[in-house]
């Protein structure tokens, strides 16, 4: 019986991880959970897990009701709470689906506390990737991703992970694939949220129309299997069958295919990739059933080349894209600044910042407080 502390609750992740938990209840068990301002979610979650011992809620003023309403349970507020739930739980997983930055410092916690932990927050690589990897190479804890594309990339490099050409991610192409950049000048956030093949939360979805998300994949993808970046590339896989190839030397290629649905490589993560899977081995991209492909224009997505950048120059940088997309993405779901605004934001934090090499933890909470204020200095100026 694993045990388990899952972060993020009440997301879409963290919804389809208690769904899948829920299905294997002989293998898993829910030690603690947390949830950001859904709070209205516990209740239900409470009823499927009566072994809860601990729960963290983003909003302090409420703890004092939850705390009357579930005396035989230990509360937390706030982004201190996310570690004192990883401490206390005694959980032997953590499930990390948080959103953003504040998802890094709890990858850190529970990879010191020697957990293993089941990684869905991307941010925690883009920002902190060099930190987390130091750890892993102390023997610290154990990580294991979530994310689709990276799941099927370790699926293939399970059965092969020599004479590797390329590990190929595959993109959507998100909600305007079929705009051209010239289009993207008016599109909504309404638009923007409408995703072809996924059902996701708000930020990835955006995330996915301007392609950082593609950005952010090739950057998990460098620290999560220490490729090189000419060693990684991206094509469009418009209905999301394939979830990412591997090109052999050889020309063959190997890839995981069907349909689009988190829960698998949800499913893949809690057993620590120990299920039956396949993969399909192919020479000719041509000849996959129910797909096509097509090659993916950066000239088109040009915000994915920063992910060279970041894998090159790495210290700092991550946290300066991070922060600047996570701060735009928000001012352009509140109508502040236009979708393309966004990638204008990211671009000049990016060019304007002196790298950090090597920072700590400290230092990129540092660089993320500023680099927003100067994101909401920048959205200022832009509006008057
Ligand atoms: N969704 C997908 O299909 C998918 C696929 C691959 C990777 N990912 C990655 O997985 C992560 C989660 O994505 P998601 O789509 O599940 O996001 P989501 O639906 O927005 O869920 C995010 C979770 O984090 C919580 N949260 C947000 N800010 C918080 C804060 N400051 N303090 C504490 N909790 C906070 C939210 O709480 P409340 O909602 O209660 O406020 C929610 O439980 C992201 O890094 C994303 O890139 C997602």
């Amino acid at each position: 019986m694993m045990t388990v502390c899952l972060l993020g609750a009440s997301g879409s992740i963290g919804s389809q991880t208690i769904d899948v938990m829920l299905k294997n209840p002989n293998d898993f068990d829910l030690f603690a959970f947390s949830v950001g301002h859904q709070t209205r979610k516990i209740r239900g979650i409470l009823n499927h897990f009566p072994n809860v011992k601990a729960i963290c809620i983003q909003d302090k003023s409420k703890l004092s009701y939850f705390k009357k309403a579930y005396p035989n349970i230990t509360f937390f507020s706030g982004d201190e709470g996310l570690l004192e739930l990883i401490r206390v739980s005694n959980a032997q997983m953590v499930v990390n689906a948080l959103v953003g930055f504040v998802g890094l410092r709890p990858t850190i916690e529970a990879l010191e506390n020697n957990k293993i932990v089941a990684l869905s927050n991307k941010e925690s690589l883009v920002v902190g990737g060099e930190i987390i990897n130091g750890l892993l190479k102390q023997g610290k804890g154990k990580l294991v991703p979530i994310d689709s594309e990276h799941v099927a990339i370790a699926k293939c490099l399970a059965v092969q992970d020599e004479d590797i050409d390329k590990v190929i991610i595959t993109a959507s192409g998100g909600a305007f694939r079929n705009l051209s950049r010239d289009q993207l000048k008016d599109v909504t956030p309404e638009q923007a949220l409408n995703h072809p093949n996924w059902k996701m939360g708000k930020k990835i979805t955006i995330d996915s129309a301007t392609m950082v998300n593609k950005a952010f994949e090739i950057i998990e993808a460098h620290y999560l299997f220490g490729l090189p970046i000419d060693k990684i590339s991206t094509i469009l896989n418009l209905n999301s069958y394939v979830h990412s190839l591997v090109r052999y030397n050889n020309g063959t290629y190997r890839m995981e295919v069907g349909k689009p649905d988190m829960r698998k490589p949800i499913k893949y993560a809690l057993y620590q990739g120990l299920i039956n899977y396949q993969t399909v081995v192919s020479d000719d991209l041509t000849k996959i059933k129910n797909t096509t492909f097509a090659d993916f224009n950066e000239d088109r997505y040009p915000i994915v080349r920063l992910a060279k950048k970041v894998i090159l120059e790495k210290g700092s940088l991550g946290a300066v894209f991070n922060a600047a997309n996570e701060e735009a993405v928000y001012a352009f779901l509140d109508h502040k600044i236009p979708f393309l605004g966004i990638e204008e934001i990211i671009n000049q934090c990016v060019s304007e910042h002196k790298i950090i090499k090597k920072p700590n933890y400290d230092t990129l909470k540092e660089i993320d407080l500023s680099t927003r204020a100067k994101v909401r200095k920048l959205i200022e100026g832009r509006r008057n």
